[in-house]
Parts: C-alpha cells; sequence; structure tokens
C-alpha cells in the first residue's frame, strides 16, 4: 500500500470522524475502507443510550462497503483523538476477518501512525471453515 493511498484514506477518516456520535464516551473515531475497486467507505462510531448497542467506525465502514457490494478490501485507515494509534477492538477484527482476513490497517494519532495486518491481531479466527 502506497503513501499516496494511506493519506487519502487518512483523509477520508478524519472527515468521517467529525460525524462520529460518541456523547457517552467522547471518544470519537473515523475509519475509511479501500475497496480493491478503489472505492473508499467510511464510518464514524455511532454509540447509543443502550451502550451495548453501540457501532465502531470500523463496522460501519464494512457495512456501508457490503450494502454497496463490496466484498474484496485492500487497505483499512482508523483515526481517533487519543494520544497513541489506537487498534480496532475485538469485535471489529472478528467482523473484518469474515472477508478480509489479511487486511493492512493503519491507525493514526496525533503525529504518529502504527500498522498492524488483521491475521496478527486476530490469529486462529473462527470463522466460515468451523461452520459444517
Ligand atoms: N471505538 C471505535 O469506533 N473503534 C475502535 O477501534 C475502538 C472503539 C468506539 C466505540 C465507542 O463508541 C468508543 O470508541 C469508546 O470505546
Amino acid at each position: 500500500m502506497d503513501e499516496v493511498t494511506w493519506e487519502e484514506l487518512k483523509r477520508a477518516a478524519t472527515e468521517a470522524r467529525t460525524r462520529a456520535h460518541a456523547p457517552y464516551s467522547r471518544f470519537a473515531v473515523g475509519a475509511a475502507l479501500k475497496a480493491r475497486s478503489g472505492q473508499v467507505f467510511v464510518g464514524c462510531n455511532v454509540e447509543n443510550a443502550s451502550y451495548g448497542a453501540t457501532i465502531c467506525a470500523e463496522r460501519a465502514a464494512l457495512a456501508a462497503a457490503v450494502v454497496a457490494g463490496e466484498r474484496d478490501f485492500t487497505a483499512l485507515a482508523i483515526v481517533s483523538g487519543a494520544r497513541g494509534p489506537t487498534p480496532p477492538c475485538g469485535i471489529c477484527r472478528q467482523c473484518l476477518a469474515e472477508l478480509a482476513p489479511t487486511l493492512p490497517i493503519r491507525s493514526f494519532a496525533a503525529d504518529q501512525h502504527a500498522e498492524y495486518e488483521l491475521s496478527a491481531l486476530l490469529p486462529h479466527a473462527f470463522g466460515t471453515d468451523q461452520l459444517d
């Protein structure tokens, strides 16, 4: 994944983050998921008064992509306001692994970023192979 692409995704995730609905945690997150088609799908966290119903930015982006017909993904950028880069939560790892088990992920904080591959964040993922 080249630097131009990561910058493009960072910009899209930063913009999406401004639309987060996070009145409970005050922790706004934006995500941008690039499909192999070239299209970029964004998401933000959408919290709920029933806290457990909250949707993370990463899953919002994944759902937006899937409803647009995308199934093949090449990169995910995450932007939060934390001091350091924040990796995706466990539920998002599981959801992303369904369609993109080796997805390259870059998480951006103020002036630094971290890079992960989903297969390292979620080794031995439960998947369709276990359903018979
Ligand atoms: N959150 C995300 O949107 N993505 C992550 O990777 C970590 C957590 C959200 C969920 C909740 O709205 C807030 O951040 C605090 O956990």
